[in-house]
């Protein structure tokens, strides 16, 4: 798997450092929807968790090695034998595993954080690889806080980790602090300084903290970065990570410039872009390059004459080439299962009978609302009704509101539980909303903060599907009885909102249940 050097690897990292944005907890099934997804889009690596963390992410590491066949699975380590050990085990059944071991090389890091001087801190990391290289040959070493830490340190350690049989040196902006000259110039000075550095892939891992991972990614791969360290739609840890739609789609629009070429089927990002917002409930914000959606809409008179004479007078990509689906194609009730499966089949969804059924089910209560569904309806449907949320222990199967301006809101709801019984309740509330979340709390009983509600429309018009997301906050039992406040989130659509809302409650208090489940609470 060796990259010829005209190749960029593509190292996607959206279930491990995407899937450390707050909220976002994926249970194991959904990293391995998102694993599949990813091998279908051609990257070469997926990062596919933190085997040590957690028994989820270990037994996540552990299904993606043994499902995915095209791609290095990799699993995360901190520079110590134990958490080596359990990466080695997760990843057993890799067809091409990679341990990524690593410490931090910047004084701040160092001083404050590991609390050891730095030839202690490099005796840790040559270590680390040394028993990593046990269990796998592929070993990748991540520098962490390389953009604040001192060059001249920094060659040092790459100089010996490579020497004890690093095959990947990872220079992360883990703060994302660095300007695009400064990281450039720290990539070419690596080059330049560390005499083993071609027994090596060099990689860099970008932060968005300042909004420059994209920039400072394509910086460092001018100066001789030829992997790059990304997750869709550019979530991550605080302002995320770099991401790998814009990455990709600069080295393809500016092949000129760059010269260089992935592995990715570009097609398949906006598709993979809808899955992980779904699955992750981190909606992409609507001027977000390549997959926001207005990435490609024109608005203003002067613009939409000149795409409609010339596309290229206003778009330097065209849609269909990164996926976007054309919105114009509208289906109804007579298009039927045949017309809806082609439909589906062109916006990339394989599903099979029993999804596809569950599917025209929704499609038909939609189109007899609406008269005409097109492609965010179809979307959303898909969404609500595949890729949900696999692990429900409580089902919504009706729910019922009165609520008016002279009248108290009052809901009842009708949930399946477990036990396989329906349980009605009821109860009322400040809204229809308050009042369907109370009537549910009244038959789950799990105690949660709602922290954030939002509704948006998906489609324009009075009969619009509206999608609720919403997140919730809880207090999660962990290791030596520790308790951790943890978020989750959830989505729901439908025509009407209170519907929608419910359900995305539902989701997100099924979540925290599988949580608290997985953790043995
Ligand atoms: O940002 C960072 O430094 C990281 C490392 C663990 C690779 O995520
Ligand atoms: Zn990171």
């Amino acid at each position: 798997m060796s990259p010829a050097t005209h190749r960029v690897v593509i190292f996607d990292t959206t279930l491990r450092d995407g899937e450390q944005s707050p909220g976002a907890a994926l249970n194991v099934s959904e990293k391995v929807e998102i694993a599949h997804a990813l091998e279908e889009m051609g990257v070469d690596v997926i990062e596919a968790g933190f085997p040590v963390s957690s028994p989820g992410d270990f037994r996540a590491v552990q299904r993606i090695s043994r499902e995915i066949r095209n791609c290095i699975i990799c699993g995360l380590t901190r520079a110590n034998r134990k958490d080596i050990d359990v990466a080695a085990e997760a990843l057993q059944e890799a067809a091409y595993p990679r341990i990524h071991t690593g410490l931090g090389v910047s004084d701040v890091h160092i001083r404050h954080k590991l609390r050891i001087t730095q030839d202690e801190a490099l005796e840790r990391g040559v270590d680390a690889v040394k028993h990593a290289k046990k269990y796998v040959e592929d070993v990748q070493y991540y520098t962490e806080d390389a953009g604040r830490a001192d060059p001249e340190y920094l060659y040092r350690v790459l100089q010996a980790v490579i020497a004890a049989g690093a095959t990947v040196i990872n220079i992360p902006d883990t703060t994302g602090y660095s300007t695009t000259d400064e990281f450039g110039a720290l990539i070419r000075g690596i080059v330049d300084n560390v005499p083993n550095i071609h027994q090596a892939t060099l990689s860099v891992h970008c932060h968005n903290d300042l909004g420059m991972a994209t920039a400072n990614t394509l910086a460092a791969v001018r100066n001789g970065a030829r992997q790059v360290e990304v997750t869709v739609n550019g979530i991550g840890e605080r302002a995320g990570n770099c991401s790998l739609e814009e990455v990709v789609m600069a080295l393809r629009t500016r092949h000129d410039l760059f010269g260089l070429e992935t592995g990715v089927s570009t097609r398949r990002i906006y598709p993979v872009s809808r899955l992980v917002s779904q699955l992750t409930g981190i909606s992409v914000q609507p001027n977000k390059a390549i997959v926001g959606a207005n990435a490609f809409a024109h608005s203003s008179g002067i613009h939409q004459d000149g795409v409609l004479k010339e596309r290229t007078t206003y778009e330097i990509i065209d849609p269909r080439d990164v996926g976007v689906p054309d919105s114009e194609i509208v289906l109804s009730a007579r298009s039927g299962r045949a017309g809806l499966r082609h439909r589906l089949a062109e916006l990339g969804y394989t599903l099979d009978n029993e999804q596809f059924e569950k599917v025209y089910g929704r499609f038909l209560e939609v189109a007899d609302k609406k008269k005409t569904v097109d492609t965010r309806d179809l979307e959303a449907i898909v969404a609500d009704e595949v890729q949900m949320f696999f692990d429900e222990t409580y089902h919504l199967e009706q729910v019922q509101v009165s609520c008016g301006d002279r009248s108290i809101p009052t809901a009842t709801v009708s949930i399946r539980g477990p036990d396989g019984h329906v349980h009605c309740d009821a109860d009322h509330g400040t809204g229809p909303v308050d009042a369907v979340y109370r009537a549910i709390n009244r038959v789950i009983g799990e105690p949660n903060e709602l922290i954030e509600f939002s509704v948006q429309a998906v489609t324009e018009g009075i009969d619009a599907v509206g999608r609720v997301t919403i997140r919730i906050q809880a207090d999660e039992p962990v290791q030596e009885n520790g308790v951790e406040r943890r978020v989750f989130s959830g989505r729901g659509s439908d025509t009407d909102i209170v519907v929608a809302s419910a359900k995305a409650y539902m989701f997100a208090l099924n979540r925290l249940i599988a949580a608290r489940r997985e953790a043995g609470g």
